[in-house]
């Protein structure tokens, strides 16, 4: 497979899992509902979405609920994660995520930004998703 055809969609059962995560989110501040859902390694779809409460900056996000949620099964690495915001605007990973995303994936994991009712937006590789990162090897 091409770097071209990785790119050209999101996978079906990453979208739907990412949907139904998305209609569970606690997100009564911002109104902003996000749901992701990720591809571990040994291929369980792990879902999540965002987490709010009242003292505003300790919400969750969807993709750091998924990663938590994905170590605690035993798994340590993703290969893909679709994330769905709301509306028609790409919803991507806050800084924050992508250095959480960083620690469990190779420069090749692939992001999938989709919206809410299941349209491709694009795709980027972990790389570009955070470039010249810093991770576990830094401090090797
Ligand atoms: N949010 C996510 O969960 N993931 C993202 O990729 C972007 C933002 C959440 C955080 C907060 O609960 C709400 O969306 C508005 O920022």
């Amino acid at each position: 497979m091409t770097d071209i055809e990785k790119k050209s969609g999101a996978p079906a059962d990453l979208v739907a899992a990412a949907q139904a995560a998305q209609k569970n989110a606690y997100a009564p501040y911002s109104n902003f509902h996000v749901g992701t859902a990720l591809r571990t390694e040994k291929g369980a779809i792990i879902p999540g979405c965002n987490v709010e409460n009242a003292a505003y900056p300790e919400g969750v996000c969807a993709e750091a609920g998924a990663i938590s949620a994905m170590v605690l099964s035993g798994e340590r690495k993703f290969s893909e994660i679709v994330v769905v915001g709301m509306g028609d605007m790409a919803c991507t990973p806050c800084g924050g995520c992508r250095q959480k995303i960083r620690e469990f994936t190779g420069p090749d994991a692939l992001i999938h930004i989709v919206t809410e009712d299941g349209r491709h937006l694009f795709t980027l590789t972990r790389e570009e998703l955070l470039p010249h990162s810093f991770g576990p090897e830094n401090l090797k």
